[in-house]
């Protein structure tokens, strides 16, 4: 059994502990005092930036890279909290929005229609095999969104008596109340506890849970069986059941067998629960298919996108829904509809960055070069994996994780500062490092990226 991960980059910091890298670190300048006096950081103790980690002023990105204004520049290894799919200032992307920026910047949804948006859900609809999209802005947002129309969904069919939720151990689905209720990451969720839903769950599918002796698919036929004995227990009271496919990325990036979505999809069917992937993080190419449900096989009832949907240009989310569930909703009574709504739903220039998105993983092959980018990196990461301090050494796709074995809650952020003044934007979940590049990384950047790691590695256990 691994020990429960810590989670976040910042958990168990104490202010006492002041830790300087070898290394050229970026500098306070006029612009970090400035932002430390305006801008309240996300995910962050604001007082840490005094002296401890500094704030890292940018100038500019391109590709990979993103630029400070003292001339370094930083391999961005998580393209920016796993948006940036094909590098900082893509030019097609960019040129997308701009020509979107002539014809209509923005439009109420709400009664009125436009082609950027209509493009983008029949392709979406394509993709997934899910007929309708419901857009909103952000990842959190969307969670929201699923768990209202499964619950709504239920109470239009006649059965008031299904409004839980299932979860499971380790799962994060974003920081708003109903998307923090199926959260299970203490650090960020403890605190608002009163203010949270009650939810059930269960065991993660998490490989490195196995037993001695147990592969990864046993693993997860395991915590398929824990999950199909609740729903047998509480179906009746029970909505949906949300999931992360394949990769629980916040929880400590915890990878698990397609298995596992197989038989979840089965017990759900069996006991007319709505199964939610929230593929917000792995979707979009991040797992190795454009959509993670896809290794399985699957097709769940709700899928909520979002991050890599734009290439991190601009926040975009959406909830897909089949027929079934949109069809429940379709009355003659008002309030049988899904009057849930954002400001910016269906925002005219983020459709079309996403459309652009589309095009490049239709006319570059997206998928496929991928796969040998993976391949490459994994096999120039084997020195990590070999290390003496190194566990758990994963691979999915285009995210790679192992855990720093060390019982210092704070190697992870030695780490981080470590590897920011080797150049690398690199973001420890508590002990557990991980790569989630652009897919624009080369085989040199490949090097730097392992290279810096190996090095910052042993800068961070050498205290
Ligand atoms: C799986 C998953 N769901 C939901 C979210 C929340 O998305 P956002 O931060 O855009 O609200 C995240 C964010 O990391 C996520 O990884």
């Amino acid at each position: 059994m691994i020990a429960r991960p810590i989670h976040a980059l910042l958990a168990g910091f104490k202010l006492t502990t002041l830790y300087r890298p070898r290394g050229n670190m970026p500098r306070n300048n006029e612009m970090t005092a400035r932002s430390r006096r305006a801008v309240w950081h996300p995910c962050t103790q604001m007082k840490l930036h005094e002296r401890h980690l500094p704030l890292v002023p940018l100038a500019r990105g391109e590709g990979v890279w993103l630029y400070d204004f003292e001339g370094r520049r930083y391999l961005d290894a998580i393209s920016s909290w796993w948006v940036n799919l094909f590098g900082h200032c893509n030019p097609r992307i960019a040129r997308a929005i701009v020509s979107q920026l002539d014809t209509l910047e923005h439009a109420i949804l709400a009664g009125f229609t436009h082609e950027p948006v209509v493009e983008l859900s029949e392709r979406l609809a394509a993709r997934s095999g899910l007929s309708h999209c419901h857009f909103a802005s952000d990842g959190s947002s969307a969670v929201e969104i699923a768990l209202k129309m499964s619950f709504h969904y239920w109470r239009n069919v006649g059965r008031d008596d299904k409004t839980g939720f299932v979860c499971l151990e380790g799962s994060y689905h974003g920081e708003t109340a109903g998307a923090l209720s199926v959260t299970d990451v203490g650090l960020f969720r403890d605190v608002y506890d009163p203010l949270l839903n009650k939810v059930m769950r269960s065991p993660s599918p998490d490989w490195r849970n196995a037993h001695p002796g147990e592969d990864a698919r046993t693993a997860a036929r395991r915590a398929a069986l824990a999950l199909e004995a609740h729903l047998a227990a509480s179906h009746e009271t029970t909505a949906a059941v949300i999931v992360e496919p394949l990769v629980q990325c916040s929880g400590g990036m915890a990878m698990h067998d397609p298995e596992y979505l197989r038989l979840v999809r089965a017990a759900c069917d069996r006991h007319a629960v709505h199964l939610i992937a929230d593929e917000i993080a792995v979707g979009f190419g991040r797992t190795g298919t454009f959509l993670a449900c896809d290794q399985a096989d699957i097709r769940p009832d709700l899928l909520c996108l979002s991050k890599g949907i734009t290439g991190g240009f601009l926040p975009l989310s959406v909830v897909l829904a089949g027929d079934e569930i949109y069809s429940a909703f379709y009355h003659d009574e008002i309030a049988r509809g899904f009057l849930h709504s954002h400001s910016y739903s269906g925002n005219p220039l983020a459709c079309r960055a996403a459309l652009a998105v589309l095009d490049i993983f239709d006319d570059e092959n997206v998928l496929a070069v991928n796969r040998d980018k993976s391949t490459r990196l994994s096999a120039l990461a084997q020195e990590i994996a070999r290390h003496r301090a190194v566990r758990h050494f994963r691979n999915t796709g285009m995210i790679w994780a192992f855990d720093i074995d060390s019982a210092d809650p704070l190697a992870g952020r030695r780490f981080y500062l470590e590897a920011l003044a080797t150049g690398l934007l690199l973001r420890p979940l508590g002990n557990t490092v991980y790569f989630m590049p652009p897919y624009v990384i080369e085989e040199e950047h490949m090097r730097l990226l392992v290279d810096g790691t190996l090095s910052a590695l042993e800068a961070a256990l050498r205290v």
